[in-house]
């Protein structure tokens, strides 16, 4: 039996929930002949109790601690130390699982080489436990003619709870002991993180070397939003929701987030508080709707996990679009933006 040991960088709401969830697949893992280990978890404080972590796999040190194991699973989140140890480990042949969109939209240029190769595994990065990255790669026999997406769980639950009467800042709240918030909940509630979600799904349908910076050029988030503007929009029959779109205008591609108004009806706005949901135009497979839980540490851990069993199996990781998709020949219907 061949032994797996697994490097994990993060222990918060994603990691601990996949600490929980792995003696669970310790029978499917032997099925394949496998004896999986957490053999290191590295975070900031070592000293802090963990349940299910002992203590002499804990550390807080990065040296040493990609030495003597087979694949790095990355659930901590930000572009700088995070970012270091994921390229060491890319650069030493190690796989990586990450969870981090921050990281692969604001330093795909270090990254995009290994994404290639299919040694980066990054599912639970858009819509978490949702499967739309690898449903994407399978549409590549399409022509992509437009994306809209609510991909960020947060910013759906605060909108929803604020239809329903609460206020901003007990929806907040609640996202965050739900464990929808990033670490900077700004993130969450300025559209950056939908915006690093949306530059994921781009280079994945229709252009591997879009830039970040074009992106977050043209985001912005709910603040702005009051109970009023959602009960007006409500009376004329609308929803307000925060969409990340990518839409041919002008003979580019446009990736952009901000709140628009969308019917009561729309798929977007039916599938409930929290949750995400994408729609996808292409030709000639026509509209596709995706939708599902988008955060919390169990289904976004479940992701992590699944992306395990591909590298366990020697399947590649989530490949890039290999060349830049031809731009359509119709332009789409713009959103009304609130
Ligand atoms: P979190 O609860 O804030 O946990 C982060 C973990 O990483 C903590 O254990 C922290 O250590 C550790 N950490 C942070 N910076 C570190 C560093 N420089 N060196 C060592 N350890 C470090 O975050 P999370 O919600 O689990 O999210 C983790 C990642 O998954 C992020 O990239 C996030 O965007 C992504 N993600 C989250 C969700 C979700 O619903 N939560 C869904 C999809 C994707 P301490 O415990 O010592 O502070
Ligand atoms: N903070 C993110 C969200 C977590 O609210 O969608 C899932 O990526």
């Amino acid at each position: 039996m061949e032994t797996i040991r697994i490097a994990l960088l993060g222990a918060g709401t994603v990691g601990r929930a996949l600490v929980e969830l792995l003696p669970q697949h310790q029978a499917r893992f032997e099925g394949l002949d496998l004896k999986v280990e957490l053999a290191k978890v590295l975070v900031r404080d070592a000293n802090k109790s963990r349940p299910g972590i002992p203590g002499r796999i804990l550390s807080h040190q990065v040296e040493g601690f990609l030495h003597d194991v087979d694949v790095l699973v990355e659930v901590a989140g930000g572009t700088t130390q995070a970012g270091e140890v994921v390229l060491e480990a890319l650069e030493a042949g190690i796989p990586v699982v990450s969870a981090n969109k921050a990281l692969l939209a604001e330093r795909w240029e270090e990254l995009r080489t290994y994404a290639e190769e299919g040694q980066l595994y990054y599912e639970a990065s858009v819509m978490a436990g949702t499967p739309v990255l690898g449903a994407l790669q399978s549409l590549w026999g399409n022509q992509t003619l437009e994306l809209n997406g609510i991909v960020n769980g947060t910013c759906s639950y605060i909108i929803r709870r604020m239809e329903e009467g609460r206020a901003y800042a007990e929806a907040f709240e609640e996202a965050g002991a739900l464990g929808y918030l990033e670490a900077d909940p700004n993130l969450d509630v300025g559209g950056i993180d939908a915006a690093h979600k949306l530059t994921v799904l781009a280079r994945l349908t229709v252009d591997p070397g879009l830039p970040w910076e074009q992106v977050r050029a043209r985001t912005r988030g709910i603040s702005h939003l009051t109970p009023q503007m959602l009960a007006e929009a409500h009376a004329e029959g609308q929803a307000v929701r925060l969409v990340a779109s990518l839409y041919p205008e002008n003979g580019a591609w446009v990736a952009t987030v901000r709140t628009v108004k969308l019917p009561l009806n729309h798929a977007l706005v039916t599938m409930g508080s929290g949750r995400n949901a994408l729609v996808y135009q292409g030709d000639p497979i026509g509209e596709l709707v995706f939708a599902g839980a988008g955060a919390g540490g169990g289904v976004t851990a479940s992701a992590v996990l699944s992306d395990l069993y591909k590298v366990f199996l020697g399947t590649p990781g989530h490949l890039p679009i290999p060349a830049a998709l031809p731009m359509p020949k119709t332009e789409v219907e713009r959103l009304e933006e609130v």
